[in-house]
């Protein structure tokens, strides 16, 4: 499919997913937010594609938060609608059964903060800066970032963040535990590439497991315990666990088929 304002790229399993408004940093319209929840649906349904990695184009920006001037001109009906719809793209990615990267090129603000943090795992380059500036426009994040952020670095310094809009460099989001990897902006990509070759080299079926899992600790209501007996059970009927563990007794490398 042709999108508006992403570029999208498969190689070697892994799609690459980039908001490309580069002129207006990445600014996500609604459109946009709909366009990566589409380009996300197709991506979970194809099976050529095993894991995925969103970035931004440029090299200022990741994204610089929702689309300012958009915003501007929403009626309340029209804003709270844009909230419902970009809160569910946004748990699309973060309960996506296929590993999802952020690749952070530059400025995460707002909801690019919020799209960053929907993803499973982050990796930022030098330049990435970070930041819930909403209340500097006399909002709050819309996309599940009051919530995401309070769960990834505690609650002590999202509310700060939060309550002071400060930026944060690279390094500062690192000792907060809010990426987990930082790398040169020429290597950001090769770096996101060998993160996800590693993982999806791993049974599909599993990886989807731990996501699940790991999830189900920060939904209200779930029983992770269980979770984890469900998804265990899952993995044990594969033929990947039989792989995976043949593999093993024979010393040699498991081919996983992701049955
Ligand atoms: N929405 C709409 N447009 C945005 C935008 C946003 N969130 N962020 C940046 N842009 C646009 C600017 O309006 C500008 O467009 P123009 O050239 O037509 O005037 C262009 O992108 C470049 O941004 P600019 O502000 O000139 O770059 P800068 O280097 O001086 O500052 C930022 C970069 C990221 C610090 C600054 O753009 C910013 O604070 N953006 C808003 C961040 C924010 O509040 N996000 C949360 C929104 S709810």
């Amino acid at each position: 499919m042709v999108f508006e304002n992403l570029l999208v790229s498969i190689e070697d399993g892994i799609l690459t997913i980039m908001v490309n408004r580069p002129v207006k940093l990445n600014a996500l319209t609604g459109f946009t937010v709909w366009e990566i929840g589409r380009a996300m649906e197709e991506a979970v349904a194809d099976p050529l594609v095993r894991g995925i990695i969103i970035t931004g184009a440029g090299s200022k920006a990741f994204v610089a938060g929702a689309d300012i001037a958009e915003i501007a001109g929403f009626s309340s009906e029209q804003v709270n609608a844009m909230a419902a719809a970009g809160q569910l793209v946004f748990r699309s990615i973060e309960e996506s059964s296929k590993p999802v990267i952020a690749a952070i090129n530059g400025y995460a603000l707002g909801g690019g903060c919020e799209l960053a943090m929907a993803c499973h795992l982050r990796v930022a380059s030098e330049n990435a800066r970070f930041g819930q500036p909403e209340v500097n426009l006399g909002l709050i994040a819309c996309y599940g970032g009051t919530q995401r952020l309070t769960q990834l670095i505690g609650k002590s310094k999202s509310m700060e963040l939060h309550l002071t809009a400060d930026h944060i460099t690279a390094a500062q989001a690192l000792d907060l535990g809010l990426v987990n990897y930082i790398t040169t902006e020429a290597e950001l990509m090769s770096t996101c590439r060998k993160l996800m070759g590693k993982i999806i080299s791993k049974a599909p079926v599993a990886l989807a497991g731990v996501i699940a899992c790991v999830n189900a600790f920060y939904t209200e209501g779930a029983d992770g315990y269980e979770a984890e007996r469900v998804e265990f059970d899952k993995c044990f009927s594969t033929n990947d666990f039989k792989e995976g563990a043949s593999a093993f007794l024979e010393k040699r490398k498991p081919v996983f088929s992701g049955s």
